[in-house]
Formats: C-alpha cells, sequence, structure tokens
C-alpha cells in the first residue's frame, strides 16, 4: 500500500541538533556532549518512517525535541509548515494533541492508584467520556470489564493497549512511537505491531517510531533512517535499505536481524 502518495510532510526536521550538559567535576566551563548532530528528515502524512539505531544513539532525543520536552541547539521542526521551535505557547497548546507520544514504559504512564476507566475518561472531553471510552477500547482490541481494573491488574500488552487508547483519545495525526513494542514478548509484540497496522490505516494516522530493534521496524516502516552516534548514516525506503544497504553498519543490523 502507498502511504506516501500524499507526498505533503505533516513533519519536517532540518539540521537539529541537540546537546546535553555534562557535569564537570569543578570545571569553570559549561561542557556539553553532542546527542543529535545535523538530523535532517520528512515525514509524509499517512507514513511509517522509522529510525533504529543501538541504545543512546540519540533516538529519544529527536522525539523529546519534537515534544518540545528537550530544547535543541540549532535547527528547525516543522510540523504542518509551523516550527515547533519558536511557536507561541497559544499556538503550540493548539497543536499539541495532534502529536503523541507512546512510550516504551508503560508502568511509568499509567498512574497506578487510577482505574482504567479513570485514566481514559480523564484524557477526555466531559461531553465526550462516556460515549467514547467504550469506542476507545473497542479500537485498541479490550473489553469493558477492564475499565474496573487498576493498571497492575493487566498484562503487558494490556497496559500498552490502554497507553495507545490514551494517546488516540486526543484524535492524534501524528503518533510517536518510542520503542512501542519492547517490552513485551514475541507473540504479545505482533499483536501489537498488527494493531498499530491497523490503527495506522483506520485512524489515517502518521508514525514516527524509533527502536533498536530492525525486525520491528521492519513490520511497519515505509522508510528508515539509520543512526549511529548522533547522526544518520543513510534513510531509505524500507524494502531498498534491506536489499541494498549504503553502509556497512547498516549490512550489520540486517545480517543480525532474524526475520520473526
Ligand atoms: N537528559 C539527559 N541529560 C544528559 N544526557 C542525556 C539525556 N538524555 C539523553 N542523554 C544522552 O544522550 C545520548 C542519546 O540518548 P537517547 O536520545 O536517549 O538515545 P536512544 O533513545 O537512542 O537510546 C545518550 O548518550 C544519553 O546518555
Ligand atoms: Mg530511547
Amino acid at each position: 500500500m502507498n502511504y506516501t502518495r500524499q507526498h505533503q510532510p505533516i513533519l519536517e526536521v532540518n539540521s537539529l541538533h541537540i546537546e546535553y550538559p555534562i557535569n564537570s567535576p569543578g570545571g569553570f566551563r559549561r561542557l556539553t556532549k553532542p546527542a543529535v548532530i545535523d538530523v535532517s528528515f520528512k515525514i509524509f502524512f499517512g507514513e511509517c518512517f522509522a529510525i533504529v539505531g543501538e541504545s543512546g544513539c540519540g533516538k529519544s532525543s529527536i522525539i523529546e525535541a519534537i515534544l518540545g520536552f528537550v530544547r535543541p541547539k540549532s535547527g528547525t521542526i516543522l510540523f504542518e509548515k509551523q516550527n515547533l521551535l519558536n511557536l507561541s505557547s497559544k499556538n503550540l497548546r493548539k497543536l499539541r494533541p495532534k502529536i503523541q507520544p507512546v512510550f516504551q514504559d508503560y508502568n511509568q504512564a499509567l498512574n497506578p492508584r487510577m482505574r482504567i476507566g479513570d485514566i481514559l475518561r480523564e484524557a477526555l472531553p466531559n461531553h465526550l467520556q462516556d460515549s467514547q471510552t467504550d469506542q476507545l477500547l473497542a479500537s485498541v482490541g479490550l473489553s469493558r470489564e477492564i475499565l474496573n481494573y487498576f493498571p497492575h491488574q493487566l498484562s503487558g500488552g494490556q497496559k500498552q493497549r490502554i497507553v495507545l487508547a490514551r494517546a488516540l483519545s486526543v484524535k492524534p495525526a501524528l503518533l510517536l512511537l518510542d520503542e512501542p513494542v519492547t517490552s513485551q514478548d514475541l507473540s504479545v509484540a505482533v499483536q501489537i505491531v498488527e494493531l498499530l497496522i491497523s490503527l495506522r490505516e483506520i485512524k489515517h494516522l502518521t508514525f514516527l517510531l524509533v527502536s533498536h530493534n530492525l525486525s520491528i521496524v521492519q513490520l511497519l516502516a515505509d522508510r528508515v533512517a539509520v543512526m549511529k552516534n548522533g547522526q544518520f548514516l543513510e534513510q531509505q525506503p524500507l524494502a531498498q535499505l534491506l536489499n541494498n544497504p549504503r553502509h556497512i553498519y547498516t549490512k550489520n543490523i540486517i545480517d543480525q536481524t532474524i526475520t520473526p
């Protein structure tokens, strides 16, 4: 299926640089360490763009910059042509719901003291709370009984579905999926991947997927960037990347990947 047909970027990242301060014992100079170096990419409406690379290469930093949690040293991040880095807080608030993260650590994402029903209702506008909760649950393949449960009573896969349902409650256009399935075993991971594939189609979503795991990436991605030490080594459509890696590092990742 050609998800790139619209050829309009929903997100455009240009020359992104991110640095973090390092604590230097007794040093006068403020030392920094680069985490993301000159990263540029576009994501087109409806596609899944993936960034693959080993832990610590800078993937989550890119997501955190898109969400405004981290202030880049330089670069631009355009969402629907507006630069998120110099938008007024009012306009940023308006855009906010359109970009929803789904983080790896669903245990931290769900308040352990709240019932699932309240977690979902809290995310919805008042007048939609009752009608939409059931619909949200159905869209992630869960049934109503779960509304009375607390997060610890759910399996990892069920928790991840709730995190997804909550992200969907505000009708996002772009999901930022940070290692969305690494915490589960393979059969659960495959179910979550299948759910993501169907949600993308049904809800016309665009995905930015970041993962260290090429097996997961290749199930979802239309185009893939390979990242190492803060830099993109290459980016290609998935099939081209797999058949014709330009970089030896990419080739090594492919060779290490067992096709699920
Ligand atoms: N808040 C932070 N403060 C200092 N260093 C950080 C911070 N977040 C990430 N880093 C460092 O930046 C680099 C990239 O991290 P990250 O973006 O989390 O990579 P990945 O998601 O690919 O594992 C790592 O060396 C990490 O230790
Ligand atoms: Mg990460």
